[in-house]
C-alpha cells in the first residue's frame, strides 16, 4: 500500500468508479473497501452511500463491514503510522513506557493523529516477534528492543 493520501482531496467520482471497477456486485465489497483504503487512506464517509448504491446493498451492511475489520479506518490516518505492541512480553519490557513517551512526545493520545496529519499512534496485541520485545513498528518496519532513547533517536532523525 502506498503512504496514507489523507491530504488527498475525496473524489467522489473515482469512488463511483472504483466500485464500477470491481464489477459492481455485492461480493465485491471487500475488494472496493480495500482499494478506496489504499488510494485515499482511508474510508470516508460519505462513500459508505456510493458503495452500497453501486452495489446494490444497504449503507448499514457497507458500514458493518468496515466496522468488523480492524484494518479499515474511517478518519485519515498519518503519513507515518506509530504502532506500539501492547502485548504481555512487550509490556513486561517496557512497552508502556515507549507509549506514555510517544504520546507526550507527539502530543496525541493513542488512535489519535497530529493536527499536521504527520503521525497516527496506534497500537496492536502481540505482533510476533516478542523474543525482540518491546517492539514498536513505523510503517513497515519493526524496530526490536526499543527504548525511550532509541525511540527519541527515531524521532530527532526523522525516522518515525
Ligand atoms: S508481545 Fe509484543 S511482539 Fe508479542
Amino acid at each position: 500500500m502506498d503512504k496514507p493520501a489523507a491530504s488527498k482531496v475525496i473524489n467522489m467520482e473515482r469512488i463511483r468508479e472504483i466500485v464500477m471497477e470491481c464489477g459492481g456486485h455485492k461480493w465485491a465489497l471487500i475488494p472496493v473497501i480495500q482499494k478506496i483504503q489504499n488510494e485515499f487512506g482511508y474510508i470516508p464517509p460519505e462513500a459508505i452511500h456510493v458503495i452500497a448504491i453501486g452495489l446494490k446493498i444497504f449503507p448499514s451492511q457497507v458500514q458493518g463491514v468496515i466496522s468488523f475489520y480492524a484494518q479499515f479506518y474511517t478518519k485519515p490516518r498519518g503519513r507515518q503510522v506509530i504502532t506500539v505492541c501492547r502485548g504481555t512480553a512487550c509490556h513486561v519490557r517496557g512497552g508502556e513506557s515507549l507509549l506514555e513517551m510517544l504520546e507526550n512526545g507527539l502530543g496525541i493520545k493513542e488512535g489519535e493523529t497530529t493536527a499536521d496529519m504527520e503521525y497516527s499512534l496506534e497500537t496492536v496485541a502481540c505482533i510476533g516477534v516478542c523474543a525482540l520485545a518491546p517492539n514498536v513498528v513505523i510503517g513497515k518496519e519493526v524496530y526490536g528492543k526499543m527504548d525511550t532513547q532509541k525511540i527519541e533517536q527515531l524521532l530527532k532523525k526523522g525516522e518515525a
